[in-house]
């Protein structure tokens, strides 16, 4: 297992950037004001309780029509994309795997793929050299190439959807990735596999953002830096032994200090001011 420790050479050049985004759904705001950079070359982590907003973020980074975003930006490249549809901001490098993938009856996996890899490449890509792509990756996700015959996601397990996001991934080749909760229902065989084909694209350009609620993931794609989110706000952030410490301590230290009754020093502060 390739477990790729620390942080990967970057050349430091902001690849990434969300300025003080305010995203509401239905009239209801739900991003109060994230701010997040991933600069070239790393991978972070966000993390947080069950409806604190990760997906929110996702889903608007990629241009959810569903999602209004009322304030901020988001860069990539320098480039503010939230005029653009999803499919320019795909064809400009950026990538979501969905935490819910659906299923599109009548659509093969293979011409899918090739149609995606054509629109994110702007010009039609040679048959043998997608197929040569294709069978190396679902090679590299240990997929069975039925796969690329079937609807997408159609009667797909939980475990084969989100590798087919993966396989997604590796195709296309994105600058920055956004992957939300790709590893839930991964089996310990399929969480490595997803961690081994994440860990092949890791390189000096790319930019991954891992929303997850789970340290095991992480113990094989280590983070740079560690993010978590709640109400809608990003409240913590630091290195990878942030994940440790929420693994073992909850959320409650960070959302909750006093009620948790987290820390000497919160307590105290609790008291002085009663
Ligand atoms: N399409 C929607 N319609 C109505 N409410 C929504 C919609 N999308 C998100 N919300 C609400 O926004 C809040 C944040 O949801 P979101 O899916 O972003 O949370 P999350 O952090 O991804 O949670 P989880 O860890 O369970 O995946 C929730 O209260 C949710 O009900
Ligand atoms: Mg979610």
């Amino acid at each position: 297992m390739n477990n790729n420790g620390g942080s990967m050479a970057s050349n430091n050049e902001t690849l990434f950037r969300v300025e003080h985004l305010h995203v509401s759904v239905e009239n209801t705001e739900i991003l109060k004001g994230v701010d997040l950079v991933v600069n070239r070359g790393e991978v972070h982590a966000l993390m947080g309780p069950n409806g604190s907003g990760k997906s929110t973020l996702a889903n608007s980074i990629m241009g959810h029509p569903r999602y209004k975003v009322t304030q901020g930006k988001v860069l990539f490249n320098g480039n503010d994309v939230l005029p653009l549809t999803p499919d320019k901001r795909a064809q400009l490098g950026l990538f979501l795997a969905f935490q819910y993938p659906v299923g599109i009856p009548g659509v093969v996996m293979g011409n899918f793929m090739r149609a995606a890899l054509k629109a994110r490449r702007g010009e039609d890509v040679p048959v043998r050299e997608f197929r040569k792509l294709l069978d190396e990756t679902l090679d590299l996700l240990k997929m069975d190439p039925s796969f690329v015959r079937r609807y997408v996601n159609e009667g797909f397990s939980g475990g084969e959807k989100k590798r087919a996001e993966v396989l997604q991934m590796a195709m296309l080749k994105p600058e920055m990735a956004v992957l939300d909760e790709t590893d839930s229902g991964l089996d310990i065989d399929a969480l490595k596999i997803v961690a081994e084909g994440i860990n092949a694209l890791r390189g000096p350009d790319l930019g991954v953002l891992v929303i997850t609620h789970y340290q095991r993931i992480l113990d094989y794609i280590t983070p740079d830096k560690v993010h978590v989110l709640f109400d809608g706000r990003i409240v913590k952030s630091g290195g990878p032994e942030l994940v440790h410490e929420l693994e073992e301590r909850g959320y409650d230290w960070i959302t909750n200090p006093e009620a948790s009754g987290a820390g000497p020093e919160a307590v105290a502060a609790g008291k002085e001011n009663a």
